[in-house]
């Protein structure tokens, strides 16, 4: 099912593509190490495991590629970032890594037993039209699975930036537009979405991912460096009130901080379905 989308699906994703070709250098220490959290339930839920045709779309660093190539997978990453997809290629360079778009994949139909797309949907135009792709070049039996952020309320981390966004009233700037980043990491929601893209046994569970760290500018540091939507609702700002939101953001984080270290909390919805 695809969106009819309210925005400019082309202008979405050349900012998405700017913002990643510059985020590669530290997304692998940086956000990366909040994303491979989900790896093992991901890689379980596939059934990645020896000489399963495993495609990872996006592969972003190519952490999921790697844990699935240890578990015997044949493995495929695809990204549309030359950067990610360079830094993928320094740290597993035996593994086959491809550029193109999730949304249109440069792949026959059925050719792999796994697909899994990890944190990429809400970065996608139409987050429905890559959905169909997965279950196109997913061979009948072939399981997918996606994981999306659980939403502010649910998510510390989530929560101090969308209060924090607040904080200087009526001069901020809206998040930079694209498909909405709530729908998809709905339980219900995401069950639906995969059963009419035809996928059969949904699945909805969440999964736990933390952040810990002791100095709060480590979370302007994920911010900055190492994701796209956030640092563009921040670079939206003028000057007075991004230092504003930067300052909230601070003292957010340090309000979680327990026995001396900052825990925040990032839950994902892991969504799952099996292609008849
Ligand atoms: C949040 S990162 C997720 C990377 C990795 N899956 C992970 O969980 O760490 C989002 C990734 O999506 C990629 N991306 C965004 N839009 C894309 C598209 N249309 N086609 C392929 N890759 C895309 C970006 O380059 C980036 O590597």
């Amino acid at each position: 099912m695809s969106e009819k989308p309210s925005y400019d699906p082309k202008a979405f994703k050349e900012f998405e593509h700017a913002g990643w070709e510059r985020s590669a250098a530290n997304y692998h220490d940086l956000f990366g190490r909040l994303t491979a959290q989900t790896n093992e339930a991901i890689l379980g839920r596939v059934d990645a495991r020896t000489d399963v045709r495993f495609l990872d779309a996006p592969c972003g660093t190519g952490e999921l590629a790697g844990a699935a190539a240890k578990r015997g997978a044949r493995v495929t990453g695809l990204d549309f970032s030359a950067t990610m997809l360079a830094d993928a290629r320094g740290r597993h360079p035996d593994l086959e890594f491809r550029q193109g778009d999730a949304e249109n994949l440069p792949f026959e139909n059925a050719a792999f037993d796994a697909v899994s797309c990890q944190f990429g949907l809400r970065h996608f135009p139409d987050p429905g039209k890559a959905i169909a792709e997965a279950f196109r070049v997913l061979a009948p039996g072939g399981r997918y699975a996606y994981t999306d952020w659980c939403p502010p309320g649910i998510s510390t981390f989530f929560q101090i930036i969308m209060d924090a966004a607040k904080a200087p009233g009526d001069a901020s700037a809206p998040l930079p537009e694209g498909p909405s980043v709530s729908r998809l990491s709905d339980p219900d929601e995401s069950r639906r979405t995969l059963a009419a893209a035809g996928f059969e046994e949904t699945e909805a569970v969440e999964l736990p991912v933390e952040l810990r760290c002791g100095d709060p500018r480590y979370v302007l540091d994920i911010i900055y460096k190492s994701i796209v939507r956030t640092r563009g609702l921040l670079e939206a700002q003028p000057p007075e009130a991004r230092e504003k939101i930067e300052q909230a953001i601070l003292e957010g984080a340090e309000s979680h901080r327990k026995d001396g270290e900052i825990v925040l909390t990032l839950p994902a919805l892991m969504a799952s379905g099996r292609k008849p």
